[in-house]
């Protein structure tokens, strides 16, 4: 007999009927009555399940038995049409083998408490939900698009350490590294501090915030490059939208300037919202059905408008005027400011209802890199403001001048003696250049609609929780 290779149920779903097929995954449910069992079956391909029709009288009843919701089994069969309606094909089963049984009795998924929250404490049982399977996959296909996106245009896809030695935000949110042995007094200098040249690296080291410092020097020798990893920031804020560890996309390119990068910016978005209603369509539309029944039409929104791109003084004044005219912050609004989440959507989804692209802010609440204004005043950042989540991109064309350069640390007090590497950039053929980070988890909350940040990566570290 011909041996039948397993094929995937969003295979399956797409074959024409008429054939032996091998199918393999886990039992979402088993319905039936006294003659026929009707077995819903999934196996993460797709979010749709393909039905497994039992004739009950042709198979012992401790196997039926052991085929339960959660179990994990393998089935032969007839490829047929579907007489029921949901499905145009369906399994008439042959064989089956139980792989891994599922006690019903101690199943953790009871219908009563799948709330994301419990679901975060199940690790196992997590990703096997629709919701969190849908979400998965979408985070894959948005993985693989970034790169599709950057290879097409010719960027190189640089790897930025992990370990670094330097804060590029300058916002002391880094997590230490260290092999230096915490039960025993540590190693001090005549000075009485912490003696790091006894540490593994001979220095205090950290995990990166970004890898864009790196990544300037990558973007001054080969043109156009971007990172596409993991970041760690020790900020104490337990809000939706952030993560002690999350993924960043980071586009370093020389010759842009400011104007270039919003473009690549804006560009770069709309790709990625449009793949994702070209390559997730099932996914997205189960999540919103079920969840946010406006999550489509903001999508197509998006890749259908032009952002607006105000400036950070007029963007206050808009805000200045809201509140003159009734509408209440939590947090004051005055030139100067750092902007709220709560500022931020007022912008984008009152004032505009559109994505903003917000710049020329204030220098003293930017980083040291970004390129000064003649005003003084202001630096050339840009941030990306979207409905719903806030900042989803940060960016600037960086200051190209060693002088501007050198100036700034020195008034913000960071030391020159781990940049030095950095700084070397502007002093041999120094070139205007500009880049961004996008935040990959709040591209997910936008594309999937979720509105816990914890609930678009497979195993979330927030303060106090870094489980499994
Ligand atoms: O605005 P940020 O801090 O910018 C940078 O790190 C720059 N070095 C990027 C660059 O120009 N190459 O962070 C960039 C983006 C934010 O807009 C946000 O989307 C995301 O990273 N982000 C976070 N996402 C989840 N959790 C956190 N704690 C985040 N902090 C920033
Ligand atoms: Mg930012």
């Amino acid at each position: 007999m011909e041996t039948i290779v397993r094929t995937k149920v969003k295979d399956l779903l797409a074959c024409e009927p008429g054939k032996d097929v091998l199918a393999k995954g886990w039992v979402r449910t088993k319905r039936g009555n006294k003659n026929v069992a009707f077995i819903a079956l999934n196996d993460g391909s797709t979010i749709n399940n393909i039905q497994i029709v039992v004739d009950k009288t042709a198979f012992a009843e401790d196997l039926l038995a052991k085929i339960t919701t959660g179990a994990c089994i393998c089935v032969t069969g007839a490829l047929v049409e579907s007489v029921g309606s949901g499905q145009a094909v369906e399994i008439q089963a042959k064989e089956i083998e139980v792989y891994g049984e599922c006690d019903p009795m101690r199943f953790p998924l009871q219908k009563k408490d799948t709330s994301f929250e419990y679901l975060r404490t199940v690790a196992h049982m997590r990703m096997r939900t629709n919701t969190f399977g849908a979400v998965m996959r979408i985070r894959n296909q948005m993985a693989f698009a970034i790169h599709e996106y950057f290879h097409s245009k010719g960027f190189v896809y640089l790897h930025t350490p992990i370990i670094t030695e330097s804060d590029c935000e300058g916002a002391g949110q880094m997590f230490q590294v260290t092999t230096l042995d915490l039960e025993q007094p540590l190693p001090r200098n005549k000075k009485g501090a912490v003696d790091y040249g006894k540490d593994f690296f001979g220095k205090q080291t950290s995990l990166t915030v970004s890898g864009q410092l790196e990544g300037e020097l990558g973007a001054t020798a080969l043109g156009e490059i971007y990172t596409f990893g993991p970041t760690f920031r020790a900020e104490n804020s337990n809000t939706p939208r952030h993560l002690a560890e999350f993924w960043m996309i980071e586009p370093e390119m020389a010759f842009y300037d400011i104007k270039d990068n919003m473009d690549l910016a804006e560009d770069f978005i709309k790709y990625l919202v449009q793949y994702a209603l070209d390559n997730c369509y099932d996914d997205i539309k189960f999540l919103n059905d079920r969840y946010d029944s406006e999550l489509l039409e903001r999508l197509q929104g998006v890749t259908g408008t032009e952002f607006v791109r105000l400036e950070y003084t007029e963007g206050i004044r808009i805000l200045e005027q809201a509140v003159k005219d009734g509408v209440q912050f939590e947090y004051p609004v005055y030139w100067g400011v750092d902007l709220q989440s709560e500022h931020e959507r007022y912008l984008v989804e009152k004032h505009f209802r559109r994505p903003v692209i917000l710049t020329g802010y204030p220098k003293e609440i930017k980083a040291f890199y970004m390129k000064q204004n003649e005003d003084g005043k202001t630096v050339r950042a840009m941030d990306v403001l979207f409905p719903k989540i806030g900042e989803i991109i940060g960016g600037s064309e960086r200051e190209a001048s060693l002088e501007k350069l050198e100036k700034r640390i020195d008034e913000l007090k960071m030391s020159r003696n781990n940049l030095e590497w950095y700084i070397d950039t502007r002093r041999f053929g120094s070139c205007p250049h500009s880049g961004f980070g996008l935040g990959f988890e709040r591209l997910l909350l936008f594309v999937t609609g979720m509105s816990n940040i914890r609930d678009v990566i497979p195993f979330p570290r927030t303060p106090k929780n870094a489980e499994f």
